[in-house]
């Protein structure tokens, strides 16, 4: 399959002028040529296919948003090569964003002043979909985002959960192959998150969209994205499945057990007993130890069980741990 998107050695710097107080300054500093460059995204290689929905993670900083504007044509690189649906996005954005979706959860891509419905309308005009399709389209999107009770506000007036299911709507209205959406749970209460989770999974399934996403909720994560790829100072740290992070760097899993009755002796070669309240047994193990049917059938070939469990590590844990130690390096 051809990826969708291929980006290799992508970096952008950016000059930052030491000083850059006032306008006497920052015109100096131009001329003293003092400034900082910030590597905000520096050498950072990877494809994604047609249909995929992956989790773009990092902290504060990382170069997150700074990849997006790039992938999206707003911003130019300064070195490395970029190809979205077989385009350049800054050398042809014109023809470009007719086939991409962004929502840029920090700041509205509708008309301030409008009424959401004529700004919908707008980019209908804009982008040329055709009338029957755009109808179709905006009656599932309404449906699924409950957009009946603000269509006619002005989009200056919406709540925050209002305004980023429009400015979903609004990106996904053309039938774009591919969306990308920078944390657009941004400052949302659970159910609002939760209805614009369901959103983008709908999309994804349905419609086929490619979708790449950044977020600091990792609940998110979890329940959209298979991949992940996680950045920091503009690298790439990781990039595989959830699952695949978890076994590399997650923390060990436990096994509770509630056995029939107290018995004396519990342990287990080379398993930590990491807690006992009565029957009730709490194993701690790491994936290089064993497996957990391994572990559960030495069990039961010793004890009656009544009832187990599997608490597998967090994965806020485990992708916290990567940013603080920087564990590929
Ligand atoms: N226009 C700019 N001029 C100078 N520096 C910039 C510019 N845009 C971003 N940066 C810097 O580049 C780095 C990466 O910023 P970016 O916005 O891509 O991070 P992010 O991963 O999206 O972070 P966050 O999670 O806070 O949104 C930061 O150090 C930021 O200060
Ligand atoms: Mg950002």
């Amino acid at each position: 399959m051809t990826p969708i998107i291929r980006v290799t050695n992508l970096r952008k710097y950016f000059r930052v002028s030491l000083r850059a107080k006032g306008l006497v300054g920052t015109v100096r500093g131009l001329f003293t040529g003092d400034y900082r460059l910030v590597r905000a995204v520096d050498g950072i290689s990877f494809e994604v296919q047609p249909g995929e929905l992956v989790g773009y993670l990092g902290p504060n900083g990382a170069g997150k948003s700074t990849t997006l504007k790039m992938l999206t044509g707003l911003l130019v690189p300064t070195s490395g090569e970029l190809h979205v649906n077989g385009r350049v996005p800054w050398r042809e954005r014109k023809a470009y964003v007719a086939h991409i979706g962004a929502v840029f959860g920090n700041r509205s891509t509708l008309w301030w002043d409008l009424p959401v419905v004529d700004s919908l309308e707008l980019l209908q005009y804009i982008y040329r979909v055709p009338p029957a399709a755009f109808r179709r389209n905006l009656d599932e999107f309404r449906e699924l985002l409950e957009l009946d009770a603000f269509l006619d506000t002005p989009v200056r007036s919406l709540s925050l959960g209002q305004r980023m299911r429009a400015d979903l709507c609004a990106a996904l209205l053309h039938n774009p192959d591919l969306v990308f959406l920078d944390e657009p749970t941004i400052g949302l209460d659970v159910v609002a998150k939760e209805r614009i989770r369901q959103f983008i999974l709908h999309v994804n399934r349905e419609h086929g969209t490619t979708v790449l996403l950044t977020t600091h909720d990792l609940s998110d994560v979890e329940k959209l994205c298979e991949r992940v790829m996680i950045i920091d100072h503009g690298q790439l740290l990781y990039d595989g499945t959830l699952s695949g992070l978890r076994e590399r760097f997650g923390g060990k899993r436990e096994l509770v057990v509630d056995f029939a009755e107290d018995y004396a002796d519990v342990s287990v070669d080379g398993v930590e007993v990491a807690g006992r309240e009565g029957p009730r047994v709490v194993y701690r193990f790491g994936r290089e130890d064993m497996s957990a049917s391994q572990l559960i059938s030495a069990l039961s070939e010793r004890f009656r069980i009544e009832d187990l469990s599997v608490r597998e590590p967090d994965i806020e844990d485990t992708v916290r741990r990567i940013y603080e130690e920087r564990l590929l390096e």
